[in-house]
């Protein structure tokens, strides 16, 4: 499990067979310390269990709602990564039939319902329940179980989520990476999706949903222990910029159900969200540069006005606040002291506060009126990366949930903008692609005095991301700015071969200000810049221009953030690595500044 806590350590659970019979349960909120106090002494006779490090998703990290989950007897554990989109429907159910639930998570609703089965098919194996519940479950999931009533084994079911198994000598392993396992065996077998496997010590048995026979693939582990926690990467950055597919998807995933957009938490009510007539954003960093996105959204699908402001200094220039305001506060650690304190300063003026953010139960959230969580996961890396494109596309949805709250847009239209941004990990998938191409451009530029970013519209948000990014990785100077401001006293700064990036929007979707975009790219190359172009692919003015072009898929004006941050990204990465950085630990930052 420590090997594991870089995925989530925000309460953690063990649940074993013994050998006298019968299920031991103990799990406690906080790291896994916490749970190794719990279990001193404790003389747990077993050979057969699961354990489990929680990065909550649904359910505050607290002791009840750590992992594992098990049914009202006790005779079955689960323990769950994912999202069970259709777990509040399963519940009611359950609740209905008269089942108590002890916790508020969406994974307790699983070990009833394998109970309930169980019930049912009085000789029905454990792994047989399981087969016939996945067929019940909508989401991405790995769930392992072990039953009372069947000592020695131990199944577990997998879709979209990570599961690996491993072939140990006399024993068995299953984990969400190797990492858990590879000082027990190297020896492992990668599950495909929709499939149950079942291990007991002398082997395993992998079937589909519908209990036909399947096969994992078989794979040697040669990474070392820490490799393994990055998934074979050299930072774990490195790997959550890969990461960002899925990280937007389990963002998206469950939040339009029945053509409505639906939030996390909302404990404010729609007419008092169809009364809001100003919006702030406030945010730091990254979350600021993703809050500058939210406007053009939010104000192109709404008509409200929205003003971006950095949480440092939002309280000091005594806004404009009343109950008709609603603050939008992004932040991935929900403990940031400056949006904290700005979402204080906001409440206090009776705004009503709606947090976006990557951590259950943090204080930012907890002190919030609504919440939308993204789902990118644990991000180990100082830099913000997943966290970053996951906060893009939840304030797309907090701009369609305001849009259609206030009758701005119909539910097709909502339906259709949401159907835009389910498309888009596909295609960030593709714009990940590049990083051949930008390793080497990093090489060629990583000695450079200052680097530029340009962008226009939702592009120059993405600049300032991309130079924040370089700044924070390769300690260079570099600064991003609106296109259109570089003759207002910026184009003194260009002087031969300083790199000038800019992040150009597509030909077709913005004519105009591409073309103004190419004007400039001219201007800067004029004065002996050395161009680097951000392009939708095929843009074959840019390719003609530039002196290279880093293309991305053509996306939707107002998600083409979600692509084009991509190369830059990397570059900042790729170059930071060329100049002998640690770009997980980068110097004089921390992951969550708790300090104003
Ligand atoms: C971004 O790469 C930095 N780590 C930093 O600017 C960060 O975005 C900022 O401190 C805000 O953090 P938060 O999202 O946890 O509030």
């Amino acid at each position: 499990m420590h090997r594991l806590e870089y995925r989530g350590y925000d309460s953690a659970g063990v649940g074993v067979v013994t050998a006298a019979g019968g299920l031991r349960v103990v799990k406690k909120a906080g790291r896994i310390a916490n749970l190794e106090r719990a279990l001193a002494g404790a003389r747990l006779d077993a050979t057969t269990g699961v354990g489990h490090t929680r990065w909550a998703t649904h359910g505050a990290p607290n002791d009840r709602n750590a992992h594992p989950h098990t049914d009202a007897s006790g005779r079955i554990a689960v323990i769950h990564n994912g999202i069970i989109e259709n777990h509040a429907e399963l519940r009611a159910r359950l609740e209905a039939a008269g089942v108590e639930f002890a916790s508020d998570t969406d994974t307790e609703a699983v070990a009833h319902l394998l109970r309930a089965w169980l019930d049912e098919h009085a000789d029905g194996t454990i792994a047989a329940a399981l087969r016939a519940v996945c067929q019940q479950l909508a989401g991405a999931f790995t769930l392992v179980v072990v039953d009372a009533e069947q000592p020695g084994a131990v199944v577990a079911a997998r879709r979209n989520s990570p599961l690996v198994l491993g072939v140990g000598d006399d024993e068995m392993f299953l984990a969400s990476d190797a990492a858990a396992f590879i000082e027990f065996t190297r020896d492992a077998v990668a599950l495909g999706q929709d499939q149950v496997v079942e291990i007991t010590r002398d082997g395993y048995r992998i079937t589909d949903f519908f209990g036909a026979p399947a096969a994992g693939k078989p794979f040697h582990v040669d990474w070392d222990l820490a490799a393994a926690e990055k998934g074979g990467f050299q930072y774990f950055m490195l790997k959550e910029i890969q990461e960002q597919p899925a990280a937007v998807a389990a963002t998206l995933s469950g939040h339009l159900i029945n053509g409505q957009v639906v939030l996390d938490e909302q404990r404010v009510d729609q007419q008092e969200l169809r009364d809001v007539d100003k919006v702030f954003v406030v945010a730091c960093g990254t979350a600021y540069h993703s809050g500058l996105i939210a406007k053009y959204a939010i104000e192109h699908w709404t008509r409200l006005p929205v003003e971006v402001e950095m949480a440092s200094e939002f309280r000091y220039r005594d806004p404009v606040l009343d109950r008709q305001t609603l603050v939008v506060a992004i932040s991935q650690s929900g403990e940031t002291a400056d949006t904290l304190e700005a979402v204080r300063h906001a409440r206090a003026q009776k705004a009503k506060v709606l947090a976006i953010c990557n951590t259950n139960g943090a204080q930012i959230p907890r002190e919030s009126d609504a919440v939308l969580y993204t789902h990118a996961g644990p991000e180990i890396g100082v830099a913000a990366t997943k966290t970053f494109t996951a906060q893009v596309a939840a304030v797309s949805l907090v701009g369609l949930a305001l849009a259609q709250a206030r009758g701005t847009k119909y539910g097709d239209e909502v339906a259709r903008e949401y159907d835009a941004l389910a498309a888009m990990p596909e295609l960030i998938e593709r714009a990940l692609t590049v990083t051949d191409q930008v390793r080497a451009l990093a090489g060629e530029i990583a000695d450079s005095r200052a680097v530029l970013f340009l962008g226009r519209h939702v592009g120059y948000p993405v600049a300032l991301e991309g130079a924040l990014k370089l700044k924070e990785l390769a300690y260079m100077h570099a600064e991003g700015f609106p296109a259109g401001e570089l003759k207002h006293g910026p184009i003194a700064l260009v002087e031969g071969g300083l790199p000038v990036v800019v992040v150009m929007p597509s030909p077709v979707a913005r004519p105009t200000l591409h073309q103004k975009l190419l004007s400039n790219v001219a201007e800067v190359a004029a004065r002996g810049a050395r161009t680097i172009v951000i392009a939708e692919t095929g843009d074959r003015a840019a390719r003609t221009l530039a002196a290279r072009v880093l293309e991305v898929p053509s996306a939707p004006a107002l998600f083409s953030p979600l692509v084009s941050v991509v190369p830059l990204q990397t570059l900042a990465a790729e170059i930071a690595l060329a100049r002998g950085f640690d770009i997980d630990k980068p110097r004089n930052l921390a992951k969550s500044v708790t300090v104003e």
